[in-house]
């Protein structure tokens, strides 16, 4: 096996930063060096020729986050668009773990950006619910991982995607059948010191965590949903997703050729930041680090207001004569992420660094946009119905979804 790249060091504490599917830490108060990851996944850097290929290809203009670098790395993306230029379609898999009842602004952004993708390519999407996994790691009973999933479901729908290009899927539900075969496949191909090497375990972890990984892999095989892509099983793989999930498909990539199957390709984000700074990623698990999208308009202001690490200076007139520190400041990076006109924010940038803009006028704007969007969220997802639920969940073809 190729113990190199699958083996890349991981949840070890002695690491200066730590990036798992389980912890995200940047080193001693620093920021993320995503440089760094890249170099340590061994995966790509996305640069300024996939972009302008995306825009070639899809005769629209790319995605702010690929134009802003959001989505910064890869792997065998131009495997996808050299195929995609011959003719040949693809499809996209993402997922999410459902442990909270609401969404943070963090998990908006691989599903924004796949629902870009969906609609940019016109191609079908897989999306996984991993309500074992939660089950597994979290403190929740298998009725409440079931039941967050069929909320977090509702959450994503109102994403816009599109219920003939698109299944959405929960483990305990569907997982058996062709899908199952494929997991025992990959199982039997990864030894524990593999899955150790690769995922950080040790030996106080049950069981059950080493056993989740092939879950998480199969969705990368066209083989696992017959029902979608029987006679299509060459149908290419691509995965957006944060790099925190690379793991899993660092491991996946290892096993498919031994399978006879294509390797997944991957198009993977930095982290949407907590409020408190860049040294780690929005967290559900700590609500004044997370902006909700059940957040009321009145707590978004409050907590921009109260904990959106400022890059300002103390005092209005050291501000006026130094400027924002731009690199380090909260709000400036969120309105990279959510304001969608350049012209805007290379103006606020301008402006702020230059100690024109105060904080509170930054602030002001960032919390317009994060309540304008929240608000259009909270009103998609109010019209999701159960039966559009149970729609985009039935197992069934999708005759239209290449169309
Ligand atoms: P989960 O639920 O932790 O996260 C869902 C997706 O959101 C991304 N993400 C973020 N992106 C930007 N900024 C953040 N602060 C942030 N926090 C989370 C995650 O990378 C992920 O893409 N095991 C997975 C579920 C899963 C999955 C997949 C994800 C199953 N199959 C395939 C991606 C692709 C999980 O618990 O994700
Ligand atoms: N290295 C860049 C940074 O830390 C990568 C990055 C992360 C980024 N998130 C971003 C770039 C958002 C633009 C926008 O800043």
């Amino acid at each position: 096996m190729a113990a190199m790249e699958v083996e890349a060091k991981v949840a070890d504490k002695e690491e200066e930063q730590v990036v798992n599917p389980w912890e995200v830490s940047a080193k001693d108060g620093g920021k993320i060096d995503y440089d760094k990851l890249i170099d340590r996944f061994g995966c790509q850097r996305l640069d300024q020729s996939h972009i302008q290929r995306v825009e070639r290809l899809t005769s629209r203009p790319a995605h702010v986050f690929l134009r802003r670098g959001v989505f910064f790395a890869h792997r065998d993306f131009n495997e996808i668009l050299d195929a995609y230029e011959r003719g040949e379609k693809f499809y996209l898999y993402t997922g999410r773990g459902p442990s909270s009842e609401a969404l943070h602004l963090g998990h908006l952004v691989p599903f924004m950006f796949t629902k870009y993708l969906q609609d940019a390519f016109k191609v079908p999407l897989v999306i996984q619910l991993t309500d074992d996994e939660k089950f597994l790691w979290k403190n929740l009973t298998i009725e409440e991982s079931q039941r967050l999933a069929r909320e977090n479901a509702k959450d994503i729908i109102a994403c816009g995607f599109d219920v003939a290009k698109t299944f959405i899927f929960s483990d305990f539900d569907y997982v058996g059948g062709a899908f199952y075969k494929n997991m025992v496949q990959v199982a039997k191909r990864v030894t524990y010191n593999q899955a150790v090497g690769i995922f950080g375990f040790t030996g106080e972890d049950h069981i059950g965590k080493v056993s989740f990984p092939p879950v998480q892999a199969v969705p990368s095989f066209p083989s696992s949903f017959p029902h979608l892509f029987s006679g299509k099983e060459n149908l290419r793989c691509l995965i957006p997703c944060a790099i925190d999930q690379d793991p899993y498909f660092r491991m996946t990539r290892d096993v498919a050729p031994r399978l006879g199957y294509l390797k997944p390709a991957l198009i993977e984000s930095s982290f949407f930041p907590a409020l408190q700074g860049e040294t780690g990623k929005m967290s559900a698990s700590d609500p004044n680090s997370a902006i909700y999208v059940t957040d009321s308009a009145k707590d978004i202001k409050n907590k921009i207001n109260k904990y959106a690490f400022s890059g300002g200076q103390d005092s209005v007139e050291k501000h006026r004569q130094l400027g924002a520190n731009l690199e380090v400041d909260i709000p400036i990076k969120y309105l990279t992420f959510f304001l969608e006109d350049d012209a805007e924010l290379e103006h606020v940038k301008k402006e702020y660094g230059a100690g024109r803009l105060l904080t509170g006028e930054v602030k002001q704007r960032l919390i317009e946009v994060l309540t304008e969007m929240v608000e259009r969220h909270r009103r998609a997802r109010a019209a999701v119905t159960d039966e559009m639920v149970d729609a985009f969940m039935a197992v069934r073809p999708l005759p239209h979804m290449f169309d």
